[in-house]
C-alpha cells in the first residue's frame, strides 16, 4: 500500500477506509462512501468559509502565507514590481509566461486599441446621481457592457473569450475614469493611444483644457506598481465569486461586476477606502493608543490589518510603503502617515495582534497613496479593481480548461422544520402557530 493515503475508522460502524491524498489533499468526494447505514447520504466535509478548501488546482498565483511570499506564476511580486510594466503582467498572469518584445509589442497594441468605451457608455454613465458612489457605477457600467457585446455570451469560443479580455482589460481604466469625472461633474475624457496604460488612466481622470496630456513619470510608475501588486491575489473571495459565477456559464462582463460587487465590501477590498476612515477618525499620532484599546475590547477592527492567508507579512506592504515614499517626493508627504506609522508600530509590538499574527495588508497603505495623488477614498477601491480584472480573467480563462470544471454548487447541512401541515391563510396565528 502506499503511503500516500489517509486511513479512517468509522466508530460508528467500525468499518475501516482508505482514501488517497493527492497534493496533500484528500478529495471531499471520497467521504460520500462512508455511510452508517445502507441509505445513509454518506458523510459531507464542512466548512463554511473556505478555511481548509482548495475549490481549484490553479498554476498562477501563489501565497505562502506562514513566509509572506507571492509569486505570480513563480514570479516573486518583488521582482516584478522592479522590472516589468503592468501590462506585462497582465499578459504573464493571462497567457503564463513574460512576453517577449515582439508579443509585449503587440499585446500592448492590442490593449491600447480596446481602451474606447462605445458612446452609449457615455449616456449610461449620466444617469448616475452627481454624488454615485464610484464603485457602485463601476459595477453597474461593466455589467452593462454586457448589452454592448451580446457575443461575449459565447464563453465556449477560446478566440471569442480572449476578445472579451483585452476588451475588459482595456476599457476598465477608462469607465474608473468616467466615473471619477462623473462625481466631480467634468466631461469625460477620450483615451489617448500614445501613453502608457497608466499615463492614459491619468490623462483621462486628470486631462482639462490642455491639448495634450503630460503624466507626471513618477506618479505614472507608482500607478503601475500599484497595479502589478494588485493584479492577482489567487482564491480570495472576488476571485472566487468570479470562478463561482463563470462556472454558470455567464458571460464576462456579467461575471467581472460580479466579482467586482465582491470587492466593494470592506472586508475585502474596500478595506483601503475604510483605512482612511479609520485614520480620519483617529485624527492624530496621540490618539492612537486609545484607538488600539478600543479595538482590543472589541469595539471594531483595524481596518488594512489581518489577512486569511499572511500570517507573517504581506509582501506587498513593504513595496506599498517605498512607493509611498516615491509619491511623496512629488505630492508632499501625506499627514495621515504620520498616524499610520504609529498604529503599525504600536500594533506590531501588542500582544493582541502578535498573537493572532495580524501585520498591515496591501490596504493597510494604498489609500495613503492614493489620497495623496489626489483621489477622493471612494475612488480606492475603484483603482484596486482595474489591474484585479486580470487577476480574475486569468482565473475565469484557467476554470473552462480544467476537465473536472462544473457549476459551483455547495451542499448545505439543513436545519429547519422536517415537513410540517400547511395551513390556510385564515387558520395562521403570529409566529407559525394555528389559531384554533
Ligand atoms: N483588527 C483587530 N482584530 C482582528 C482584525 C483586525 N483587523 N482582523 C482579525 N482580527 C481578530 C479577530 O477578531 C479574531 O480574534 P479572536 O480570535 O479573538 O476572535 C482573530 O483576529 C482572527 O480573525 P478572523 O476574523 O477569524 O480572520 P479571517 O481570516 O476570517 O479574516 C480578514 C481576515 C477579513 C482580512 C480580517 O483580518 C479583517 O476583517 N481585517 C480588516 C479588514 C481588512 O483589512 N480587509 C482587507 C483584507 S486584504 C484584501 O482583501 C484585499
Amino acid at each position: 500500500m502506499t503511503h500516500d493515503t489517509l486511513t479512517i475508522t468509522d466508530n460508528r460502524t467500525n468499518q475501516t477506509y482508505t482514501l488517497p491524498i493527492e497534493n496533500g489533499t484528500v478529495r471531499a468526494l471520497e467521504f460520500r462512501q462512508i455511510k452508517a447505514y445502507p441509505e445513509d447520504f454518506g458523510l459531507m466535509t464542512y466548512d463554511p468559509a473556505f478555511m481548509n478548501t482548495a475549490s481549484c488546482q490553479s498554476s498562477i498565483t501563489v501565497i505562502e502565507g506562514e513566509r509572506g511570499i507571492l509569486q505570480y506564476r513563480g514570479y516573486p511580486i518583488e521582482v516584478l514590481a522592479e522590472h516589468c510594466t503592468f501590462l506585462e503582467i497582465a499578459y504573464l498572469l493571462l497567457f503564463g509566461d513574460l512576453p517577449n518584445e515582439t508579443e509585449l509589442k503587440n499585446w500592448v497594441s492590442e490593449i491600447t486599441h480596446h481602451t474606447m468605451l462605445h458612446e452609449t457608455t457615455k449616456k449610461f454613465m449620466e444617469g448616475f446621481r452627481y454624488d454615485a458612489h464610484p464603485m457602485a457605477m463601476l459595477v453597474s457600467t461593466v455589467a452593462a457592457l454586457s448589452t454592448v457585446y451580446p457575443e461575449a455570451g459565447n464563453i465556449h469560443d477560446p478566440s471569442n473569450r480572449l476578445l472579451q479580455i483585452k476588451r475588459l482589460t482595456g476599457k476598465m481604466p477608462s469607465i474608473a475614469a468616467m466615473s471619477y469625472r462623473h462625481n466631480l461633474g467634468f466631461p469625460y475624457v477620450y483615451p489617448d493611444n500614445d501613453l502608457s496604460y497608466s499615463e492614459n488612466f491619468m490623462n483621462m481622470l486628470w486631462k482639462m483644457v490642455e491639448p495634450k496630456y503630460v503624466a507626471n513619470p513618477v506618479l505614472a510608475h507608482a500607478l503601475d506598481i500599484l497595479f502589478i501588486l494588485h493584479a492577482d491575489h489567487e482564491q480570495n473571495c472576488s476571485a472566487n465569486v468570479m470562478r463561482s459565477v463563470g462556472s454558470a456559464h455567464a458571460d464576462p462582463y456579467l461575471t467581472t461586476a460580479a466579482a467586482a460587487a465582491a470587492l466593494s465590501g470592506p472586508l475585502h477590498g474596500g478595506a483601503n477606502e475604510e483605512v482612511l476612515k479609520m485614520l480620519d477618525e483617529i485624527g492624530s499620532r496621540e490618539n492612537v493608543p486609545g484607538y488600539v484599546k478600543k479595538v482590543k475590547e472589541g469595539h471594531g477592527k483595524l481596518m488594512g490589518f489581518g489577512h486569511r492567508i499572511y500570517k507573517n507579512h504581506d509582501p506587498r506592504a513593504k513595496i506599498m510603503k517605498w512607493t509611498a515614499d516615491q509619491v511623496f517626493e512629488v505630492t508632499g508627504r501625506n499627514p495621515k502617515l504620520d498616524i499610520a506609522l504609529e498604529l503599525e508600530r504600536i500594533a506590531l509590538e501588542d500582544e493582541y495582534f502578535i498573537k493572532r499574527k495580524l501585520y498591515p495588508n496591501v490596504d493597510f497603505y494604498s489609500g495613503i497613496i492614493y489620497q495623496a495623488m489626489g483621489f477622493k477614498p471612494e475612488m480606492f477601491t475603484v483603482l484596486f479593481a482595474i489591474p484585479r480584472t486580470v487577476g480574475w480573467l486569468a482565473q475565469w480563462q484557467e476554470m473552462f480548461l480544467q476537465p473536472e470544471q462544473k457549476i459551483a454548487r455547495p451542499r448545505q447541512i439543513y436545519t429547519g422544520h422536517k415537513a410540517r401541515p400547511f395551513l390556510a391563510l385564515e387558520r395562521r396565528a403570529p409566529g407559525g402557530t394555528r389559531k384554533d
